[in-house]
């Protein structure tokens, strides 16, 4: 079923897809995802009885073949479930470092980061978590037999699949790295071009083992020892000790209120959920009704609370497990006070921001997101990743298993930036078994005990801003989901100093008193990509963010 909403999206979908499509309209339950084959194939779930859990772990194997960008078994990622009457809990499958892990294993004896190597090839790799994640959210809430979860995503791994315009287009930026990998140059590549079918036979098996052994078919046996003879032999770390002692861990949501709307998002070793928290409560100090969507004060004011949030992320937050978060940094007096240190039409340079160190005192004090929801009201969002595109850029030979690079996500020397251009200090330094810090931000809205929206995004630093401003779009602008999902964004992370915009996020005056004030401004093609859900009328909007070509929403 289609809504009359956007012949010029519609446009932008080009893929065969047998039902899925960028804007869908559903009562009985959604899938949106990045690749419409996967959403059918979750949706197809829904049809078969099965529950949002059944089909967030079918999607997360199913785009871990058709979408290997960041689809994975040899990733990690986040689970955020909602269900009515029950409260949210929140699953953390991150990867974590191996045990011999040190924090001086990227840098040369001079000191210095080793440019790469926490990047590309297998000491990039932090242990992986998706198999275990995915099989505790299933022994916990699933409702269909495990492996009827992972048959769809097998039989596409044996018979192979078009290649798609998203996928085509990203094997092709990154075909000279990736085809130093034996593995990958003979599974997506023919020579230089891209494969324009992808067949995935090894990785059929693994999923196979996994299916008849549960997450243990990944962790121990065969598979395990395959990645253990990889590690060995290309200077990773990751021994079958590593594997087998990996857990996923249940945590609180971070929740919190906007208005009559309870949010709940992901606590450490996401940033993510506390970030959201910050930016809507710091916020909700400073807004006054005549502060104008996108304008330069609306700007201003999101992007002074931005820099602040990125400069506590940095001092503070790391793996809950070894580094507690510090308490004082979730507290009104906290917020209220971070909220002073702001004034309208005033820039502090990132300079001036600097991270609260102790307690106030008293008063004053190429990831991929997927949102589902069923007909019983229950909501998955799930954020999982290999961190870069296609992560380290290495295949385990015989096992078809891409793996992460996560590990380029712990600090690597206090003050260097990672990918995504973000720094950190001790909370986030490489340490053994330790998880690395996070942005990712998979969430579920509530009003009244019901859903009322599930989303995230991908987008590195970017994500937490990317959901903010959706979410500050429906809840405080009061729009359209349509419109609050495909609205120009733009994002500052305290370093650099500079606000990232949209082509079209401002209008021209905006930009001239934005410069006028002092601001640096950097125009980006795009920030995000959202798979959301959210409620529309007496049913719900499935939406694919335009800015993924090939996200599409499949409904039941
Ligand atoms: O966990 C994180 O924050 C990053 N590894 C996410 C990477 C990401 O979003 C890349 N996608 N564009």
């Amino acid at each position: 079923m289609l809504l009359a909403l956007g012949p010029v999206l519609l446009a932008l979908s080009p893929l065969p897809s047998e039902a899925a499509e960028k804007v869908a309209f559903a009562r009985q339950g959604l899938v949106v995802c990045e690749h419409p084959q996967a959403a059918d194939i979750g949706a197809d779930v829904l049809r078969q009885g099965g529950n949002a859990v059944d089909a967030a772990v079918a999607v997360g194997f199913a785009l871990a073949v058709l979408f290997p960008q960041a689809g994975n078994v040899g990733g990690g990622g986040f689970l955020v479930v909602y269900r009515p009457g029950a409260g949210a809990d929140a699953l953390d499958f991150r990867e974590r470092a191996p045990a011999r892990a040190t924090p001086d294993m990227y840098l040369d004896p001079a000191g210095n980061v080793v440019p790469g190597l926490s990047t590309q090839g297998y000491r990039a790799v932090g242990v992986p978590g998706t198999p275990a994640g995915l099989f505790e959210a299933h022994r916990r809430f699933g409702r269909l037999p495990w492996s009827r979860l992972l048959r769809p995503a097998i039989e596409l791994a044996t018979r192979g699949f078009e290649t798609d315009t998203n996928l085509y287009l990203a094997l092709r930026r990154e075909r000279d790295r990736l085809r130093n990998d034996p593995e990958f140059a003979r599974t997506f590549f023919d020579g230089t071009e891209p494969k324009r079918r992808i067949v995935q036979p090894e990785l059929a098996r693994t999923l196979q083992t996994i299916a008849a052994r549960g997450a243990q078919g990944f962790y121990t046996g065969w598979v395990a020892e395959a990645i253990e003879t990889a590690m060995r032999r290309h200077g990773g770390l990751i021994t079958r000790q590593d594997l087998a002692e990996y857990r996923p861990v249940w945590r609180k949501p971070v929740e919190f209120s906007v208005g009559d709307a309870t949010v709940f998002s992901m606590p450490l070793p996401s940033a993510g959920g506390w970030m959201l928290k910050f930016l809507f409560h710091v916020l909700e100090n400073l807004r006054t009704p005549d502060v104008g969507w996108h304008s330069a004060l609306h700007v201003n004011l999101v992007v002074e609370a931005e820099k602040q949030a990125y400069a506590e992320r940095a001092q503070h937050m790391g793996d809950p497990d070894s580094v507690p978060f510090p308490s004082f940094l979730d507290t009104p007096t906290y917020f209220r006070a971070m909220a002073r240190r702001i004034r309208p039409y005033q820039v502090r340079p990132a300079e001036a921001v600097r991270p609260t160190l102790g307690p106030l005192p008293e008063e004053s004090p190429e990831t991929t997101h997927y949102s589902v929801l069923d007909a019983q009201g229950t909501a998955v969002a799930v954020t999982y990743t290999l961190n870069d595109l296609f992560g380290a850029g290495v295949i385990v030979p015989g096992t078809g298993i891409l793996l992460n690079n996560e590990m380029d996500d712990f600090s690597l020397k206090p003050g260097v930036p990672n990918l995504y251009g973000l720094t950190g200090g001790a909370a986030n330094a490489v340490g053994p078994r330790k998880r690395m810090l996070s942005s990712m931000t998979p969430t579920v809205v509530v009003r009244d005990g019901q859903v009322l929206g599930v989303l995230g995004s991908p987008g590195g630093a970017t994500i937490v801003t990317t959901v903010y401003q959706v979410l500050e779009n429906l809840l405080v602008f009061r729009m359209e989901p349509f419109p609050a999902l495909t609205a120009p964004r733009f994002h500052h992370q305290w370093t650099p100093d500079e606000i990232r915009y949209e082509p079209t996020a401002f209008s021209g005056d905006t930009l001239r008193i934005l410069q006028g004030m002092g601001y640096r401004l950097q125009v980006v093609p795009a920030l995000g990509r959202v798979q959301m859900v959210w409620r529309w009328q007496d049913g719900y909007l499935g939406l694919s963010d335009p800015r993924s070509p090939g996200g599409a929403a499949g409904w039941r």
